[in-house]
């Protein structure tokens, strides 16, 4: 068994400690909008807060996260109202299929609380989540308008 500290819920799952994150995440929790793509912390979609800090859950062991607290993009909105990185990629139009975006979002709330704001340079340097549908240039303005929110 392994308690998980989870969008400020306990939860108890029943997983061997190296089970990766991302699999008690979206199996053992049903918290889908974690998406899997690679699977060998490549790609991005995966991407979750511990701690306040990015990671690729598919790369981290579930033992690794237990004491922790974790975000998921499920848990960035506060009673249904959307954070500011959420609320700008509506109004900048940023996904196409989505599929990689709530990796995307998480990424770069991540990037502006440690950058509020963000040069193209650090947005490059911070942000490799991959986009199959190339919207790099709308999440790239997308940053920079929830910056200056
Ligand atoms: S699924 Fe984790 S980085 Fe691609
Ligand atoms: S919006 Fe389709 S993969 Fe990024």
């Amino acid at each position: 068994m392994a308690k998980l500290s989870i969008n400020g819920q306990t939860v108890e799952i029943d997983v061997e400690p190296d089970t990766p994150l991302l699999w008690a995440i979206r199996e053992n929790i049903g918290l889908a909008g974690t998406k899997y793509g690679c699977g060998i912390a490549q790609c991005g979609a995966c991407t979750v807060h511990i701690d306040r800090v990015a990671v690729r859950s598919c790369g981290v062991q579930v033992s690794e996260a237990v004491g922790k607290q974790i975000t998921t993009i499920g848990g960035l909105a506060v009673n249904g109202v959307l954070t500011r990185v959420q609320q700008a990629w509506i109004n900048s139009d940023v996904p196409q299929c989505g599929y990689c975006q709530g990796g995307m979002i998480m990424a770069v709330t991540a990037l502006l609380k440690e950058k509020p704001r963000p040069s193209d340079a650090d947005i490059d340097d911070a942000i490799t989540n991959i986009c199959r549908c190339g919207t790099f240039q709308q999440v790239r303005a997308a940053i920079h308008a929830a910056a200056e929110a």
